[in-house]
Formats: structure tokens, C-alpha cells, sequence
């Protein structure tokens, strides 16, 4: 286990500069957590949100599974947006998808009933939803959109689910945004997905889910 033992042993020496640069870092932190954002990612062992974000430790809560997919009937995804709105208070949710993925890639070209297949149907259903548009797209273009198809329906799952509208409800500050992270060059772009109360949200998508 090269790779582990190289991870240990550059621990140990981050551990020690950081009590010698600041002695009662882990200290304070042990103390409580106050994160700025939940971070809704993909697996992608290419798409740490920490690095590419360089926010220190205690800025991010994490959820990551294949997709970035935000399912409504998986009980991981909801507890962690329970505990991020309700106990934490985090009031920015962040859903990154990227370029390149091969979760879209492999809903795209194929189907089965091994775990992998059976959770990428959730961004069959988006493709399947949008698929007039994406049909006409040149293969690479198309894995491309849905990508960003795929982040825009996970905040909408995210929007339309009670925890998040409770606490819009109550007055609680929760802002959710819609990212892409390209691998090509290292940048997050914004796709024009952030919304900060449920009328923005309703705004966009009518009003099949108002109260
Ligand atoms: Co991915």
C-alpha cells in the first residue's frame, strides 16, 4: 500500500506544521463545526471540492456519490441535507457537476441492473426528460449538457424537497447554486442555477410545487 503509507506519513508532517504555525488550530476546531457550504459532488476522484475550491478545513460539508445526483429516495442524500439545514444552519448548498464524467458518460451509453446502472437511472430520467434537445447534439456536446442538465435537476430536487422549503418557510438563510467544474482547465463555471427563497424557485419553474 504505497499510496497509504505516502498519506501517512505526509500527515504526520502537516499535523506538526500546523501546531507550529498555529497552536490551537485543532484545538478550536475540535470544538464545534460551522460550515459555509454543503457541497453536493460527484465521486470523480478528479473533482475534490477543497482543493479546487481552497477553502480551509471546516468550510465545506460533504456529500459525493457517482452523478452528483441529489435522489429523493435515498436516505443518505436526506440526512445529510437534514443535518447541513436543520442542526448546522449552512446557508449555501452548492450541487457540482463536471465535464467528462463518467456516471453521464455511462448513462448515456448503456443500461443494466448491477448497483452503477440502477442509480444512473436517475440521470436517465433527465435525459429523458430533455431528450429532444440532446438527441441533436454530436456525441461529446451531448454528454457535455447533460451534465449541466443533470446539476440543474439535482437543485430542483434539492428546491422542491420540504427540509429545504421549511427552512425558506421559517426565514432561514439557505442559497442554492448550480456548478460545473471542467477538468480541461480547472475552472468552475456558473450556470445561471441560484436561487434564495422558494418564490425565486417557483419563479423558474412554475407553480406545480407551491404550497
Ligand atoms: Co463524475
Amino acid at each position: 500500500m504505497p499510496s497509504v503509507k505516502k498519506m501517512l506519513a505526509y500527515n504526520q508532517t502537516w499535523s506538526s506544521k500546523v501546531k507550529q504555525e498555529s497552536p490551537d488550530f485543532f484545538k478550536t476546531i475540535a470544538q464545534a463545526q460551522s460550515p459555509e457550504i454543503l457541497w453536493i459532488g460527484c465521486s470523480d476522484s478528479r473533482v475534490g471540492p477543497d482543493q479546487l475550491g481552497g477553502l480551509p478545513m471546516g468550510s465545506l460539508f460533504v456529500h459525493r456519490n457517482i452523478a452528483n445526483i441529489f435522489a429523493t429516495n435515498d436516505l443518505n442524500s436526506l440526512a445529510v441535507l437534514e443535518y447541513a439545514i436543520d442542526e448546522l444552519k449552512v446557508p449555501n448548498i452548492v450541487v457540482c457537476g463536471h465535464y467528462g464524467c463518467g456516471g453521464i458518460h455511462a448513462a448515456l451509453e448503456h443500461s443494466g441492473v448491477q448497483p452503477v446502472d440502477l442509480w444512473l437511472d436517475q440521470v436517465r430520467f433527465v435525459y429523458n426528460r430533455h431528450a429532444k434537445e440532446l438527441k441533436k447534439l454530436p456525441r461529446e456536446q451531448r454528454a457535455k449538457r447533460l451534465s449541466e442538465l443533470n446539476v440543474e435537476a439535482q437543485v430542483h430536487n434539492i428546491c422542491r424537497n420540504t427540509i429545504v422549503r421549511e427552512a425558506w418557510k421559517r426565514g432561514q438563510e439557505v442559497s442554492v447554486f448550480g456548478l460545473i467544474f471542467d477538468i480541461q482547465d480547472g475552472l468552475l463555471k456558473q450556470l445561471g442555477i441560484e436561487f434564495r427563497s422558494s418564490e425565486q424557485w417557483q419563479a423558474r419553474y412554475g407553480e406545480a410545487f407551491s404550497d
